[in-house]
């Protein structure tokens, strides 16, 4: 009963808040960019609780019988023009379309009532860690009037700054506006800035030191360039469908590779003062009905997760997130449970502020705020960009709506002082007020225009005003500081090697190494579109469309590439030319009948093919976000059969390197007899040539590991891995029900062999494992200790300031379409009874699993250390990823009636061994490590009868050694 409130709730705030009915457009980012692809605005007066597919569809179904129906029909073609009824059907057939389906299979009523209310938030400032942040935050909110404060909470509107994301300042008391840009692997728009290597990339590299390095690389170059805010990194996806669009903007499909690898890069970000952004808050599994409108329909859709799937899956890495001291969290645009996720106070209230003891704000995606009140009481403490319901229209949720709000009384002022506090505190957790790193001047370049000159309100039709909006600064470091170099690293120990036949690979520079052949030029083919420049790398906006070497995905996490080395130019310049004889055909469609003399004279064949996904908010190539399979694209697969049957006339070797956003299916060749290396290269981003030579020729040896599984198709990830394309009902519903079964974990599971599994690369030497220790640090307890008190967050006033105080000033002049804090009138303010959400009065108990910044402190602590030697056996120096996975199955009592995945990962580390050199690896165990989450204790429980069984290896399929605890 009372879920149900709450999600309509949600529905019902937008309503009252937002009753114009004017026409809602499809997202978009560039107005000029996308409008190609993704078919026409919709003309939408209806409101988010009404059903205006059922509405639409009255017509032709009223109840009357067949005869009389057709009756009807006549007598209406008779009076109407035939031109109006083929409109009306045009209409019909192209809202069906839109829908994706859901005009015919709606039947189903939107489901509410999945996710309880937690009510009130649990105010910000109650750790050690932020005690003084938030004394002098409180300070500063003390002497601000009501509309500083809401200029804190809401953006200015889009294109209102420089910035994606932009806050007014808190003039009187000197609180700058905030610049928020994206990430998450370089930043957007901007000039003379690095593109990192992608998130996938980053987590194929299991190193974690090169994960803390690219954040703060990234970091660096952000506060450089004047940002507050990145909008990164990204863990949400987690990966649940291999296809997801976005899954590449994180690390891997496992909740604790995503957790470390966010963690080291929240350090290394907010090392240099910036606030990092852990996104999207959660379930943000697809690109398909991801929110509102751009998929045709009204509502966004529903990701359905149970309570122990969020807390051991989706949520985890969140929870490493807050542990590690993220400031900021973005909530997702989709609904989680049925209640939108960024007015979802289970989530919000409940979960990220009770029970992990986030400190931070959580600002909104772009619109993915659906209710003014309603979102503030639920958790949400800043909206960006600002804009409401309707893409940069100037018409806020909060903005004015806010003042009104906490002058009508309807929104308590804590509630307000809470939400500008939190922003105020990290700005100071941050070090944002030291003048000698943050200037407060905003950023130095325009995400609108590559001129020098342009206008900061950019999206307004009233700002004429030109000034120098980017001063060109080169951020990209020099020297021994340049990120080049941590670029490089990174794409190069994200490419994983994983097929090897006959130690083809490393090549050699020099050619040919043995006697006989030794006077002759090596000869080696480079194929395909993927190893050249194409049109260069940033033909397209947001890198929406994939041609020549695939460096990213596309969307608001790509970047402006400053370059792309591609594959050709860095292996040409990589062999050394009089040994070597090395040609390239940068095309999928070499000419191979008029000159089959590329093929049948070269002794080796590189052919280089891709997979491309991206933002649903393009569509490229027939793919809208998420991939439609996981098949190579652009005739890729072909080409490597005919590359590899032709390459020397069949005695040639073909070295096949996949760029790809994700798990590919390789099935069609990858047998093939003269397939003999196979590289998954990720997303390298602007030194990809330079990586993928180091590795062909052997200058690196590889160390990647596959962030994810590659199966031998999609059915084999379940049933769960597939992307909801066609609406279900009028809210698609996605229902986690394969829990914690995804990726490795279904596999293990199902008895399915992979083609590659999860945690899988091959070296050019070999390791050898022994002599596995489980040391017992603490004794098994089921639960964790009691939660501690923590401090007192900061008391405010709570006097409801006067109406007057929050006029426009006489004479002010306004910018169109700039979101200001400003009413117009008094007597907009009418103070009355406001409904709450059912249960807002309910009082909840603070979860025991809390108590701290990520949970229950006594989560964190170790209860076992484990330690493995690892020794290199072979003939080159090298690094070797040590994985350690949980498994439950000589557990007894209680936790034997748990149902537990095969094995779980745990942790990893990373080691470099010269040739013949041993090394003891440790790993850490928590309790959280080594704990389940029950539902019913709503607490994480460690199995202590009987033994947890901890095995380590070189994947998730090859573990050489097991101890129990
Ligand atoms: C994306 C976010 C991004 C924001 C701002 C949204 O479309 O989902 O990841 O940070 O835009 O560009």
């Amino acid at each position: 009963m009372s879920h149900k409130k709450e999600a309509s709730q949600s529905r019902e705030g937008l309503l009252r808040s937002y009753d114009q009915g004017e026409n809602i457009p499809l997202r978009k980012s560039l107005e000029e960019a996308y409008a190609s692809d993704s078919g026409s605005d919709i003309d939408a007066t209806e409101f988010l609780d009404r059903d205006p597919l059922a509405e639409q569809s009255q017509p032709a179904v009223v109840a009357y019988g067949p005869a009389a129906r057709l009756r009807n029909l006549r007598t209406a073609f008779n009076r109407r023009s035939k031109c109006a009824i083929i409109i009306i059907t045009v209409l019909v057939v192209i809202w069906s379309i839109l829908a994706g389906g859901g005009f015919f299979l709606y039947k189903k009523k939107p489901v509410d009532g999945q996710s309880p209310p937690w009510y009130p938030t649990p105010p910000g400032g109650t750790v050690m860690q932020w005690s003084d942040s938030y004394k002098k935050a409180a300070e500063l909110v003390r002497k601000m009037n009501l509309l500083e404060k809401v200029n804190i909470t809401t953006g200015t509107g889009w294109q209102m700054g420089l910035a994606v994301g932009n806050t007014a300042p808190a003039t009187n008391v000197g609180f700058p506006g905030l610049a928020l840009q994206d990430g998450p692997l370089g930043l957007r728009f901007a000039d003379n800035a690095t593109a990192f290597p992608a998130g996938i990339t980053v987590g194929a590299t299991w190193n974690k030191e090169l994960m803390y390095l690219r954040g703060k690389a990234h970091g660096k170059e952000a506060r450089l360039k004047g940002v507050n805010v990145l909008l990164g990194p990204c863990v949400g996806p987690l990966g649940r469908m291999p296809a997801g669009g976005r899954n590449w903007e994180g690390f891997g499909t496992d909740p604790v590779l995503q957790g470390i690898a966010a963690a080291q890069t929240i350090k290394g970000i907010q090392e240099e003062g910036v606030i990092a952004t852990i996104k999207h808050f959660v379930g943000n599994e697809q690109e398909h009905f991801r929110q509102s409108w751009e998929w045709g329909l009204p509502n966004a859709m529903s990701s359905n997760i149970d309570d122990r799937t969020l807390h051991e899956m989706y949520g985890w890495p969140f929870a490493d997130s807050v542990k590690a001291g993220v400031a900021s969290v973005m909530c997702s645009y989709q609904m989680t449970n049925n209640s939108y996720s960024c007015g979802n106070s289970k989530l919000l209230n409940g979960y990220l502020k009770d029970e992990l003891g986030f400190q931070g704000f959580v600002q909104s995606d772009w619109l993915a705020q659906r209710s003014g009140v309603g979102s503030a009481l639920a958790g949400l403490d800043m909206s960006m960009p600002g804009d409401g319901l309707i893409w940069a229209n100037g018409k806020s949720l909060w903005g004015p709506e806010l003042t009104k709000s906490v002058l009508n009384g309807s929104l308590p002022i804590d509630r307000l002082n809470d939400m500008v506090t939190r922003v105020v505190a990290s700005w100071y957790q941050l070090g944002q007020d030291d003048t000698s790193r943050f200037d407060g001047k905003g950023p130095n370049f325009s995400s609108w225009t590559n001129d020098k000159l342009g206008r900061i309100n950019h999206g307004s039709p009233d700002d004429k005003d030109e000034k120098v909006v980017n001063q060109f600064i080169n951020v990209q470091g020099d020297g021994e500081d340049s990120h080049r170099i941590i670029a490089r690293e990174v794409a190069t120990e994200g490419t994983v090697l994983v097929k090897n036949d006959d130690n083809v690979l490393p090549l050699l520079r020099d050619g040919w190494l043995s006697e006989d052949k030794h006077e002759i030029k090596m000869r080696i083919g480079i194929f395909g579109e993927d190893s050249g420049a194409g049109d260069g790398p940033n033909a397209c906006a947001d890198r929406g469309c994939n041609q020549g070497t695939l460096g990213s995905g596309w969307g608001s996490g790509a970047v402006e590439f400053p370059w792309l080395i591609t594959p050709v130019e860095a292996l040409k310049e990589a062999f050394n030319k009089d040994r070597v004889y090395v040609t390239d055909f940068p095309t999928n469609a070499p000419p191979l009948k008029k000159a089959p003399a590329i093929l049948k004279d070269q002794d080796f064949c590189i052919v280089f093919v891709n997979a491309d996904a991206g933002e649903g908010f393009i569509s490229s190539g027939g793919i809208k976000g998420d991939r439609n399979d996981l098949n190579i694209q652009k005739g890729g697969d072909e080409l490597i059969k005919k590359v590899s049957e032709g390459c020397g006339e069949g005695n040639g070797k073909t070295i096949v390197v996949v760029h790809s956003v994700g798990p590919v299916v390789v099935e069609k060749w990858v047998n093939l007899p003269g397939v003999k290396a196979v590289i998954m290269a990720n997303l390298p981003g602007q030194e990809s040539g330079y990586a993928i030579a180091d590795i062909l020729i052997g200058n690196v040896n590889p160390s990647g590991k596959l962030p994810y599984t590659i199966g031998k198709s999609l059915d084999d990830y379940g049933e769960g891995a597939k992307i909801l394309y066609y609406a279900n009902g009028v809210i698609p519903q996605q229902t986690f029900s394969e829990g914690l079964y995804i990726d490795y974990r279904h596999f293990d599971k199902f008895g399915v062999d992979p083609t590659y599994e999860f945690g899988f690369g091959l070296s050019y030497t070999t390791f050898e494992y022994s002599n596995l220790v489980v040391n017992k640090l603490r004794e098994k307890t089921p639960l964790p200790s009691p939660r501690p008190t923590g401090v007192q967050a900061p008391k405010f006033d709570t006097n409801i300031p006067s109406p007057t105080e929050a006029l426009f000033p006489e004479g002010f002049k306004k910018l169109k379409k700039f979101i200001y804090p400003y009413i117009e009138k008094v007597s907009d303010i009418k103070p009355g009874k406001y409904p709450y959400p059912e249960g807002y009065n309910t009082i909840q108990l603070p979860s025991e699993a809390g108590g701290d910044e990520g949970g229950n402190p006594d989560l964190w602590n170790v209860y076992a250390e484990v330690s493995v030697d690892i020794q290199n056996t072979g003939t080159r120096a090298g690094k070797e990823v040590a994985q350690l996975y949980v498994s439950y199955s000589d557990v007894t009592g209680e936790a034997k009636k748990v149902d537990f995945p095969i094995k779980v990962l745990r942790g990893f580390e990373k080691v470099f061994l010269k040739v013949g050199e041993k090394q003891s690896v440790k790993f850490n165990l928590t309790r959280r490590d080594l704990s389940y989450w029950d539902v019913v204790r709503q607490n994480w429980v460690m199995p202590s009868e009987g033994q947890i069984t901890v095995r380590v290896g070189a994947s998730s399929r090859d573990l050489k050694l097991t101890g129990w605890y």
